[in-house]
């Protein structure tokens, strides 16, 4: 099994990401850390002990940053509904978060590791930024980052940026120059991976989690016509099909001010970081391989 740890901010596409990493047994999570994002830290935290707890599982959840390491925080309420996870009644009476912050969780989880970690941001990388700045030690053991976040192409909080690059650029910017092995799954390959409506409909007839799935997915699909995009679930799809996608090497720069803050610039020409990159970016997928996974894994979940 892959040990992971997801870094997030639910949001219904982290929800369906965890629900599908809780379930599948090549993937232990070792610990979930919430961030500002989608909605509010103590929203985040609370959807995520709310998951944790509709299947079950005994994984410790930790809450971080309130927000951005610079930049104001603005939220995706609009998207995400008010709570983040709306559409299901969920089991208020949830466990409780470890004492730990994030960043503190993060730190004694990786250290205690006797094997490197994978991590799975699929929020803002504020926790991220915050333990590298003040634990550098845990690098060599953090196996590598499959982060959620970026494009190539355009954005869609700005027409530059990402939602989750956007919400803290200095973070992406102090993620990306760490010199730790990334794979950018950014909205080239999120955006091809559609959720059509005749899955969102099997996934509904799937149990009690597709039941839960489906009527939290039911708040997102107001936006999106043509399927819906399930940005985060593409990091736990790419960790176990990694064979599904076409990826390519750059050097990812972040531009941290200006019109274009929170956009992902990818030395395409090699010449400014001379041949050298930083991360491996998904940059192709077919949706139909995503679809069937999706359902699969639907499929296996218990509650
Ligand atoms: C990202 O932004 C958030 O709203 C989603 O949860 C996802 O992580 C997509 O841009
Ligand atoms: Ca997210």
């Amino acid at each position: 099994t892959t040990k992971i740890i997801m870094d997030c901010d639910p949001g219904i596409d982290d929800a369906a990401a965890i629900s599908v990493a809780l379930n599948n047994p090549a993937l232990a999570v070792k610990l979930i850390t919430t961030v500002a994002g989608n909605v509010t830290v103590d929203k985040t935290t609370k959807n995520a002990l709310k998951l944790v707890h509709f299947f079950n599982k005994k994984v410790p959840v930790a809450s971080g940053a309130e927000q951005p390491l610079i930049k104001p925080f603005e939220d995706a309420a609009r998207i995400h509904g008010e709570s983040g996870m709306p559409g299901y009644n969920f089991d208020e009476l949830v466990g409780d978060t470890v004492k730990h912050t994030a960043m503190e969780a993060l730190y004694q989880t990786i250290m205690k590791s006797p094997e490197p970690i994978t991590l799975v941001p699929t929020g803002a990388y504020t926790n991220i930024a915050l333990l590298l700045a003040t634990h550098p030690e845990v690098k060599p053991k953090i196996s590598r980052i499959i982060a959620m976040g970026g494009s190539l192409g355009r954005g869609n909080m700005t027409s530059a940026a990402e939602f989750n690059v956007y919400t803290d650029p200095d973070a992406a910017q102090i993620m990306y120059n760490s010199g730790i092995p990334i794979v950018m799954i950014g909205l080239d390959v999120t955006m091809k991976a559609l959720l059509t409506q005749k899955t969102l409909n099997t996934v509904g007839t799937l149990g009690e989690a597709g039941n839960m799935l489906a009527s939290i997915f039911k708040h997102y699909y107001e936006g999106h016509e043509g399927g819906i995009p399930m940005h985060d679930v593409n990091t736990i799809c790419y960790l176990l099909h990694p064979e599904f996608y076409q990826t390519a090497r750059y050097w990812i720069d972040i531009q941290t001010s200006g019109p274009a803050i929170g956009e992902t610039v990818a030395d395409i020409r090699g010449a400014y970081h001379l041949g050298n990159t930083n991360a491996q970016v998904a940059v192709g997928i077919d949706a139909d391989d995503f679809n069937q996974w999706f359902i699969e894994e639907v499929q296996n979940m218990k509650t």
